[in-house]
């Protein structure tokens, strides 16, 4: 066991600990907040970064849940300070929350940095930000531990089973096909979000949470937890004690998250049915870390390790179903045997001691390695000419028919021209049409939006048709389904060859052989590339054009170019 740190190490101490003119400052200030000399005197700091908002409806408990988190930093001798960080609520940020994630991440490190903190709890959930809010810790090292928000209840209309994101898609197609009424479409808006908390499918929230514990960064459990179930704020309580011991401990994020964890990470995604988005976080989070990984690695472990997750929109049920059924760490000890159980975690324990004796409830849900719920690879990774950089698709949420196919691209320049399109009774398309929608990437969506799940053309949608293959630069929500090829990098905005593509143009998708090709030759292209003019900066000032100027592509994670490496700063100076 390492060394425990003394009181006067705690870098709190420069701030509080010291007899000179600043530190009577900061103390004079805390006794004006109502504090006095035993709450802090000698003991960790703990800031809980709080992504609370009133417009954040899969946050609304972490108001109460921080001061859950504080009664547990109170329990073990800690001084808790909660730190509001930006919420990024993810229906209603646009242009997008992705353009904001590397903002919430600087955030984080800067709030931090800046203040008088040992340790930290960070509360998130809302897709963007788990690894927004974890990417900042990394870069600051100090001992964090992350408090997922944990999914909402079931949605519900007549007594049918609604999932976030996933119905609503669903549904919206069959009001477009006149098969349910506005009174009906209605009800479904009432009734689709019953509670607090994240959305309940597989989506990028679910993920992302469920990679946060795989990596060692949760308690045990934590991310399957239902935000409104009384487990959640007993939960929040633990992380608030098991902080305190954290920063005696010296057990930073540096000692946690080594390659080792983020292939156990990458293996509980694909034991998941993870959403698509979380191979960009995860690249990022990684290479905060310090740590080299690529889309290849997910490619790789894809092919080893099955969806054994049914959930949607991968399988039949729901994340508040997946916790009945004895939740990630049952699901991590059906996969023990493809982990590495020696791995550390927050708790200061391995992963092989924080899952022992965890039990598969129901089998129906979390299906043995033997018997997977799908063993097509939750994700593909897919690279040619079309995507030298690669891209990705998720072939077990895609009509199997779609996983080998030739057909010619319709392609769209922009949203509102495929918008308009869709709908048009005379559009000449057939279900073995290819959709093509350019200029979705992380500079010219701009912030990668998610529309790379594009539209059915109603007049398929009539015929029946429920999938077709489509390929965009864009993301796709992981509460999205379908033949949808996504993250094609380099963007068609910098002149990544999907700039080229035109309408008419054949293309080919093999995912069993990892392949995508666009069957226009060598010279056609070079005269299109010669042609093509890059489009205006979509931004001329502000956070926009520092975005545009420094964020990387999709392979890369989208970080910035500034706050990737590695590299020690300075702490600041307290006078
Ligand atoms: Fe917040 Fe889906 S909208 S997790």
């Amino acid at each position: 066991m390492s060394k425990r740190k003394r009181p006067d190490e705690l870098r709190s101490h420069r701030w509080l600990g010291v007899n000179d003119l600043r530190s009577f400052g900061h103390r004079s200030r805390l006794r004006q907040g109502g504090y006095d000399a035993p709450d802090w005197a000698g003991k960790p700091v703990i800031g809980i970064l709080n992504t609370w908002s009133d417009i954040n409806f899969c946050h609304t408990h972490l108001r109460a849940r921080a001061e859950d988190v504080k009664r547990g930093v109170l329990q073990a001798g800690g001084f808790p300070i909660e730190l509001p960080a930006m919420s990024l609520s993810e229906p209603f940020v646009k242009p997008s929350t992705m353009l904001y994630r590397n903002l919430l991440a600087m955030e984080a490190e800067e709030l931090l940095r800046s203040h008088p903190i040992d340790g930290a709890v960070l509360l998130g959930g809302c897709d963007k930000t788990t690894p927004g809010l974890i990417m900042g810790a990394i870069s600051m090292g100090l001992p964090a531990i992350y408090v997922p928000a944990g999914p909402m209840l079931r949605g519900n209309w007549h007594g049918e089973v609604l999932g976030s994101g996933s119905d609503a898609w669903k549904y919206w197609d069959e009001k477009r096909a006149g098969r349910i009424s506005e009174e009906q479409w209605q009800e479904i808006e009432g009734g689709i979000a019953r509670s607090y908390g994240t959305c309940m499918v597989m989506g990028t929230a679910a993920t992302m949470m469920a990679i946060a514990e795989a990596m060692g960064m949760t308690l045990p459990g934590a991310s399957s937890i239902p935000a409104a179930d009384a487990g959640h704020p007993r939960m929040c309580a633990s992380a608030g004690r098991r902080i305190v011991d954290m920063v005696w401990e010296d057990l930073t994020p540096q000692r946690i998250l080594t390659p080792a964890a983020f292939d156990n990470a990458i293996r509980v995604h694909m034991a998941m049915g993870g959403s698509t988005n979380a191979i960009i976080h995860v690249v990022a989070m990684a290479r905060r870390a310090g740590l080299s990984l690529d889309m290849k690695r997910f490619d790789e472990i894809s092919r080893e390790i099955p969806v054994l997750a049914n959930v949607r929109p991968s399988g039949e049920f729901l994340m508040e179903d997946f916790f009945y059924a004895g939740g990630l760490r049952a699901l991590m000890h059906e996969l023990r045997e493809t982990l590495d159980l020696g791995c550390l975690t927050v708790t200061g324990q391995s992963v092989g001691d924080n899952i022992k004796g965890a039990e598969v409830y129901k089998r129906d849900i979390i299906h043995p390695l033997d018997d997977p719920v799908s063993r097509e690879g939750a994700t593909a990774v897919l690279a040619g000419n079309l995507a030298p950089r690669g891209c990705v698709m998720k072939p077990s949420a895609a009509d199997k028919r779609l996983l080998k196919h030739r057909g010619k691209a319709i392609a769209f320049e922009d949203y509102n021209e495929m918008a308009r399109a869709v709908e048009r009774d005379d559009l000449s398309v057939t279900p073995d049409h290819v959709l093509v929608r350019k200029n979705g990437g992380p500079i010219g969506g701009p912030g990668m939006p998610e529309w790379g799940q594009l539209p059915i053309p109603t007049k398929l949608l009539k015929a029946g048709v429920k999938d077709m293959l489509r390929i965009s630069d864009a993301r796709m929500s992981g509460t999205s389904y379908g033949a949808c090829i996504l993250h094609v990098a380099p963007e068609s905005f910098v002149g990544g060859p999907l700039a080229f593509v035109q309408t008419g143009d054949e293309i080919e998708v093999d995912v069993a052989a990892r392949r995508i090709h666009l069957h226009v030759g060598e010279e056609e292209l070079a005269r299109r590339r010669a042609a093509w003019q890059r489009p205006a900066p979509r931004y001329p000032r502000g956070y926009g054009a520092l975005y545009s100027q420094h964020i990387g592509q999709a392979d890369e994670g989208c970080d910035f170019d500034f706050l990737a490496p590695l590299g020690a700063i300075a702490e600041p100076e307290i006078h």
